[in-house]
């Protein structure tokens, strides 16, 4: 691929996004920031434009895009018809980190739906990535804006990393507010089927559509995931990472008896590093003991009193981060899966490679 110079624009004017707009119409890729995750935007009515999204992340073909509109009213020329529930979810729930999927128009290349009869559909609730999608004047694509298998970037820095050379613009908002992608729903007859949790939870669907189901896949069943992204390997850290969730003293415990299997560092100046993302309470309790061990430690801590949330803004930077100092280990403390912990918890079991433990 030839290398190409990414420039990056942060809080560009209106002038910038009506030529970022322009650049995207004609098959560039321009990278996106949303309430979840930085997105890489591409023109969603044009399959050559779409099919240097999948080069760029090094992503498997049969994986479709959500296309990213700036308000309801753009979705009608993009799919057959708006099922009832659909037009209750947009009403709820848009602009917000929901996804919708319906059946798709014939604009809508099969590029965008990997050869799926049902297109993917978002309203980002941030209002310059709205303002970019006006000026672009067509659906945006976007998948997370990282290599295929890395943690998704919630900073226009992670997406340099990831991206530049590869793409020509980056828009830069500052970090993603949410920090875990939006939730994905199929809509049926009588209320939806939950394909991917994020952002809107079981809780926020369930007061406004009758029934709320998880696919099949997602709670364990030997099945075919309907969302095909969710059934490979993802939001890998470069290291083995384990997590733990329960009660803080057991999970205190349960990382201190981890620690003590490592084998001790072999030099002075070459420890073994240890990356450990865990609660702010649990922190406290585990720091002068860990102290004590032959380890270099990097410890990012989130909040305890809101744990879901602050985890959910910290994970992927955090792995992203631990993959930077070229740790050899990371030991992580989990959330309890209600709420946006669902999301979370989806995300950690697939970083740790299922190595989640309840204590
Ligand atoms: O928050 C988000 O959704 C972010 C930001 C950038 O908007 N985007 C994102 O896109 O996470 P991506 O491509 O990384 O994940 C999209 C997920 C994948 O699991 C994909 O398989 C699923 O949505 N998906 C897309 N179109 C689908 C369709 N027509 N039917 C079923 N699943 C679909
Ligand atoms: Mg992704």
């Amino acid at each position: 691929m030839r290398e190409l110079k990414t420039r990056i624009y942060t809080h560009p004017t209106a002038q910038e996004l009506e030529s970022l707009g322009e650049q995207l119409r004609q098959g560039a890729l321009v990278a996106i920031p949303t309430e979840t995750v930085y997105g890489l935007g591409a023109n969603g009515l044009d399959a050559e434009a779409m099919a240097r999204i999948y080069a760029a992340k090094g992503r498997p073909s049969d994986n479709p895009l959500i296309l990213h509109v700036p308000d309801s009213e753009a979705v009608r020329p993009l799919v057959k018809h708006i099922p009832p529930i659909a037009q209750t979810l947009m009403d709820t729930f848009w602009p917000g980190p929901l996804t919708i999927t319906m059946p798709k128009s014939d604009i809508v290349p099969d590029k965008a739906t990997g050869g799926l009869p049902n297109v993917a559909l978002r309203c980002p609730d941030h209002t310059l990535c709205r303002e970019f999608l006006r000026a672009a004047g067509v659906p945006v694509a976007a998948p997370s804006a990282n290599i295929s298998g890395r943690p998704s970037p919630t900073t226009a820095e992670d997406v340099y990393h990831d991206m530049n050379g590869k793409i020509e613009a980056i828009i830069n908002a500052g970090p993603c507010t949410i920090g875990v992608e939006s939730t994905v729903v199929e809509c049926n007859e009588d209320g939806v089927t939950i394909l991917r949790p994020g952002g809107i939870t079981e809780e926020m669907l369930a007061k406004v559509v009758g029934t709320v189901r998880y696919d099949a896949a997602l709670v364990g069943a030997n099945t075919i995931p309907k969302a095909p992204g969710m059934k490979y390997k993802h939001y890998a850290p470069d290291a083995a990472m384990t997590t733990y969730v329960g009660n803080v003293d057991a999970v205190v415990q349960a990382i201190v008896d981890q620690l003590k299997t490592i084998a001790p560092s072999t030099s002075a100046t070459d420890k073994t590093k240890v990356g450990l993302l865990i609660s702010e309470q649990c922190w406290q309790r585990m720091k002068s003991q860990v102290a004590t061990m032959d380890f270099a430690v990097k410890a990012i801590t989130y909040d305890s009193k809101e744990p879901a949330q602050s985890l959910a803004k910290e994970l992927y930077s955090s792995l992203l981060r631990f993959n930077e100092w070229n740790a050899d280990v990371i030991i992580a403390e989990g959330v309890s899966p209600a709420g946006l912990g669902t999301a979370v918890m989806n995300r950690m079991d697939k970083a740790s490679a299922h190595r989640v433990i309840r204590v």
